[in-house]
């Protein structure tokens, strides 16, 4: 069995960080640092509200198509991920616009 990895989230503004295991969704990391983050399909992948900035670390980490259709389906903004779809494989610095 091999060690468990974990990542660091950093969040922005505040400063507060998060460690959690590699593949962990950012909408779980940001819950467990509690911030609020907006959800309405329930992680679902489907809503497109829980939109964050990935400010640092985000480089390689590919957008599905999936992901890709529900942000041009629901009109969310250019540059913002959704949070729910993203699997932290490295450490990242993340924000969100009401943070
Ligand atoms: S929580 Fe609905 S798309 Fe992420």
């Amino acid at each position: 069995m091999l060690p468990r990895v974990d990542v660091e989230i950093r969040f922005s503004p505040s400063g507060r960080r998060v460690r959690v295991p590699e593949g962990t969704n950012l909408l779980a990391a940001i819950r467990q640092a509690g911030l609020p983050v907006a959800s309405a399909c329930g992680a679902d992948g489907t809503c497109g509200r829980c939109g964050v900035r990935i400010l640092d670390g985000g480089d390689g980490l590919a957008e599905s198509q999936a992901e890709s259709d529900v942000r041009r389906r629901n009109r969310v903004a250019s540059g913002l991920r959704l949070a729910c779809r993203v699997a932290a494989r490295r450490d990242l610095e993340v924000t969100a616009s009401y943070w």
